[in-house]
């Protein structure tokens, strides 16, 4: 698989296959992303991985968490999204949710479905791999765009195994339940978690492309004619 075509196949893959994955490729795509730029070679990024047992009593542990109340409410340590959403970006949340709840067939008014469906974050959508990436909290706004720049390396490299992934900052709500599991120190803060496996593409949920804005909405080109 070439560089294009892994940047093209990846998608947020939001079930996988009940199909293990060797541990020693994880840990080599933990390794090779780190090969990811950042400002000032700062290298921000702090990862825990997980799978098997420890995987398993952690999610048991948010399932408990969660059993009896809509996790959405719980807070992150830091804004995951502005508290009200303006255009272009109020448009394309909600084009998102129109086309992920419609693969899903889980209806607008369906407030049951949409929070299930929500919950199944908290399942890494079955995946058997789930890394959480954490950042010292004293780290400003481009050592966290570095994070996003780890994040997708591995990503594509995953691709390159024939594995999909999910990145999901829906974990970051659940930070207390993730420090004390992973003894995560208080200098540090979740952003997010990102699912590993083989993805499942006759799901639903996998069954979509989402959409980009048109390159004239978000690039503004001078001396390229
Ligand atoms: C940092 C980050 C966090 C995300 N968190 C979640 C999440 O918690 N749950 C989820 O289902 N998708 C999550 N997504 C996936 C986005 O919804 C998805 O990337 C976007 O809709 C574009 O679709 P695509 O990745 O399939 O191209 C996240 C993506 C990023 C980059």
């Amino acid at each position: 698989m070439d560089v294009f075509e892994a940047a093209d196949s990846r998608i947020a893959c939001r079930w996988f296959l009940d199909k293990p994955v060797d541990p020693a490729i994880v840990r080599d795509l933990i390794g090779r992303a780190a090969r990811a730029a950042s400002g000032g070679n700062l290298q921000s990024w702090q990862v825990y991985a997980l799978t098997g047992a420890p995987l398993a009593d952690l999610k048991q542990r948010v399932a408990a968490h969660i059993a009896d109340h809509d996790p959405r409410h719980d807070d992150a340590e830091y804004p995951i999204y502005p508290k009200t959403m303006w255009e272009p970006y109020k448009g394309r949340r909600e084009a998102h949710g129109v086309q992920l709840y419609g693969a899903l067939g889980v209806g607008r008014d369906d407030a049951a479905g949409r929070l299930a469906q929500y919950k199944r974050n908290f399942e890494f959508f079955n995946a058997p791999m789930a890394l959480f990436i954490a950042i010292d909290r004293k780290l400003g706004p481009g050592q966290w765009a570095d994070l996003g720049g780890y994040i997708h390396t591995l990503m594509f490299l995953a691709r390159g195994y024939g594995l999909d992934t999910c990145p999901q900052e829906s974990w970051a709500r659940m930070h207390r339940i993730v420090r004390d599991f992973v003894s995560m120190p208080p200098e540090q803060m979740l952003f997010c978690a990102l699912a590993i496996g083989y993805g499942d593409h006759t799901h639903p949920a996998n069954s979509f492309r989402s959409p980009r804005a048109k390159l004239t909405d978000f690039c503004k080109f001078m001396g390229f004619e």
